[in-house]
């Protein structure tokens, strides 16, 4: 890959922020782009806070972390993206919002850019076909923390290119991560594992099997997970976790991933974890 390649990353909420700083860490000049540039300014300042976290915890210098930062430019066009040949669409989990995207990308992005969509469920092959150049498009499933967490789904369409799966390959190990590849088929391997089991959770405390903090501490003492179920449904979202696990009732055709009820009630009331304060638990 020749040097400097600018990355566009678009979407500026904590998958998308999380993505442009670990591109930044990379040493890639990166423009953040969301609809509004307050929101890209807002993604811009929390990247600030967590590198402020690691020179506090003087895992970076002072001088690093601001180097980091000033690689990222907040941004409300596309536009920008012309001298971008990484792009990574880091939207909410909605098809249409995607589609239009891809669709409006293929006019702006030089003929070799590399389209990454970090979606967590929807058909790679179906959202390829709305970019003007498909073998140029690729699934590229990043995980929250997204700093943290070293896994990269790497997801090939139909029509997907060798050349741009090894570009991603490449781009994923700059990045710090690992990738693992996996076929299109809905929710990858990660998602259809960890949302079938949040969704049993939901459903377990629904029941009154137990209270929130017993089924977590059970898959924390009892399978060594990090983190229990629960609360890391208020960290991924519940918005995010009932619209994956719509994903997989549809397409796999399979009663058994249909959303727990309570699911359903908290994000009709606006609780949807950490992000809004209160979810399954309660966030000062
Ligand atoms: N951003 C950056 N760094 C973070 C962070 C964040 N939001 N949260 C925690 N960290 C860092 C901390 O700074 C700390 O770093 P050091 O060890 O270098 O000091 C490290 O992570 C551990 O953090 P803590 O000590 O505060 O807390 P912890 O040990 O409980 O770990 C956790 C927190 C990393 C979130 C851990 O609980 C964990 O791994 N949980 C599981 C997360 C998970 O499963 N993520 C996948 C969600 S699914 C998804 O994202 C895909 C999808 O499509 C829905």
């Amino acid at each position: 890959m020749s040097e400097p390649q600018y990355v566009g990353v678009i979407g500026s909420g904590t998958m998308g922020a999380g993505i442009a700083q670990v591109a930044a860490v990379a040493g890639f000049p990166v423009f953040l782009v969301d609809t509004a540039l307050e929101r890209a300014e807002a993604g811009r300042e929390r990247i600030r806070a967590d590198l402020r976290r690691l020179v506090d915890k003087a895992k970076l210098t002072a001088e690093e972390g601001e180097m980091i930062l000033s690689r990222i430019t907040p941004s409300e066009s596309l536009q920008d993206l012309q001298i971008a040949s990484y792009v990574i669409e880091a939207v909410f989990e909605n098809f249409d919002s995607k589609a239009e995207i891809l669709n409006d990308l293929g006019a702006v992005l030089p003929d070799d850019a590399v389209v990454a969509t970090n979606t967590s469920s929807i058909s790679i092959t179906r959202l390829a076909d709305c970019y003007a150049r498909p073998e140029q498009v690729i699934g590229m499933h990043f995980f929250n923390p997204v700093p943290v967490m070293t896994l990269i789904e790497l997801i090939r369409a139909d029509q997907t290119s060798d050349d741009t799966v090894k570009t991603a390959l490449a781009m994923a190990s700059r990045f710090g991560k690992t990738p693992i590849e996996v076929r299109d088929s809905p929710g990858f391997v990660a998602n259809r594992l960890l949302i079938s089991m949040i969704n049993e959770a939901i459903s377990l405390l629904e029941e009154k099997v137990a209270t929130r903090e017993a089924i977590d501490e059970t898959m924390k003492l009892g399978a060594g997970h990090p983190m229990g179920p629960l609360r890391l449904a208020d960290l991924i979202g519940l918005d995010v976790v009932l619209s994956i696990a719509e994903v997989l009732e549809k397409d796999l055709a399979d009663d058994k991933y249909q959303p727990a009820e309570l699911l359903r009630e908290l994000v009709a009331a606006g609780k949807l974890g950490r992000k809004s304060g209160e979810g399954i638990y309660e966030y000062q």
